[in-house]
């Protein structure tokens, strides 16, 4: 079977490969600081006896997940600490499919482009309902497009790549459209400590048995290399999901949850805080640098992505390379996130030279 391989990896290795200084915003790695108390973690993991070192619980680490069902209002039975979001959005999706209420998995353009491929290594289809121009996401229209063939919906919020936040009602909406179906509403909410906007409402505010939210320390601690997430199932599909994940992987970094688990418990609200004003002014910084340009662009409440738009080039991967060669910027092609974003461009604001960026962004479209 062919997958959709995301491109990501060709991007950045075209990048790394350029022959010119290159601005990297392809890829949604943090560039600043994990937090001190990860570090130490990890530093005080090294010097632990060798049963440390050893198989951990498949499910993860039983002070990580009772850590983890605490801060989220769950019980801990709930929580299966994965390889990132990633991996909890794989169990997640595979889990909804294998209860054969439909092989439908609905989601939405713009998509994460991840998604699409997953739920095609997974024997589901695909249907995509439309974002609206902002970004965001009409229950009505999700409703019109569910039925008895629907096995997940699945939905990103604090959303990659248009920065929508979803608000209460709509997070309320999609968990009951998930239940008239007899479907399960998966929310992916890597994202939901970049909320910009005070706006953002898990899925786990809504009681149900239909719904899976997934989640990881990737984004929130700036450690997508160290590979630590989670996914909260409601009980009845727990179980399988464990399976799966013990089958797959057997369980996952045992130091890497080690360390998080120390940074939860010792990290306080201000390191997070930082990290989104520094977010909040790299947003002002770029999108003002391309409204001085003449772009048109996407003002994100959350994640942390700016869409663009340049008239004259659309967002192909042809000219993505393109502005690589030329402007010494790199970015993601919208055509990569859906038929709606044909003729944008993704930046991820993980670079302190996100001004340099929208100058010769700028200067190359004068
Ligand atoms: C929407 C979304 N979900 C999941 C992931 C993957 O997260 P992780 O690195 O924790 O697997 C990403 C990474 O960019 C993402 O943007």
């Amino acid at each position: 079977m062919e997958y959709e391989t995301p491109l990501f990896f060709r991007v950045m290795q075209y990048a790394a490969d350029a022959d010119r200084d290159v601005i990297d915003m392809v890829s949604g790695n943090p560039d600043w600081e994990p937090p001190s108390a990860l570090r130490e973690g990890l530093r005080e993991y090294a010097d632990l006896e060798p049963d440390a070192f050893q198989y951990p619980a498949s499910e993860g680490l039983a002070d990580l997940r009772e850590e983890i069902a605490a801060r989220r209002g769950v019980d801990a039975e709930q929580v299966v600490v994965t390889n990132g979001a990633g991996e909890a959005n794989y169990l997640a999706m595979a889990r909804a499919l294998e209860r054969d209420r439909g092989d439908e998995i609905l989601l939405t353009d713009p998509v994460y482009p991840y998604y699409p491929g997953k739920t095609a290594m997974l024997g589901g289809r695909q249907t995509y309902v439309s974002a609206r121009e902002n970004g965001q996401l009409e229950p009505g229209v999700v409703r019109e497009a569910a039925s008895e063939e629907t096995g997940a919906i699945l939905i990103n919020t604090p959303n990659n790549p248009t920065g929508a936040v979803y608000p209460e009602e709509t997070m309320r909406e999609l968990v009951a459209i998930a239940e008239d179906n007899d479907a399960v509403l998966i929310s992916d909410e890597v994202y939901d400590h970049f909320d910009l906007s005070g706006q953002f409402a898990s899925a786990l505010g809504v009681d149900s048995d239909h719904r899976i939210v997934t989640n990881a320390f990737s984004k929130s601690m700036a450690i997508t290399g160290v590979r630590v997430g989670y996914a909260v199932f409601p009980e009845t599909l727990v179980e399988n999901a464990k399976s799966r994940h013990m089958l797959v992987n057997v369980a996952t970094t045992r130091p890497g949850q080690y360390a998080v688990l120390q940074a939860l418990r010792e990290t306080d609200p201000d390191y997070y805080e930082r990290n989104r004003d520094l977010l909040r002014e790299r947003v002002d910084t770029f999108t003002n640098a391309l409204e001085a340009a003449g772009a048109e662009y996407t003002t994100p409440q959350g994640s942390f992505y700016v869409m663009a738009r340049f008239e004259g080039l659309s967002g192909t991967l042809e000219n993505t390379f393109e502005l690589i060669d030329e402007a010494g910027v790199a970015g993601m092609p919208g055509e990569t996130f859906g038929e709606s974003r044909r003729d944008w461009f993704r930046f991820a604001l993980v670079t302190p030279r996100v001004e340099e960026a929208a100058e010769r962004l700028a200067a190359y479209f004068e």
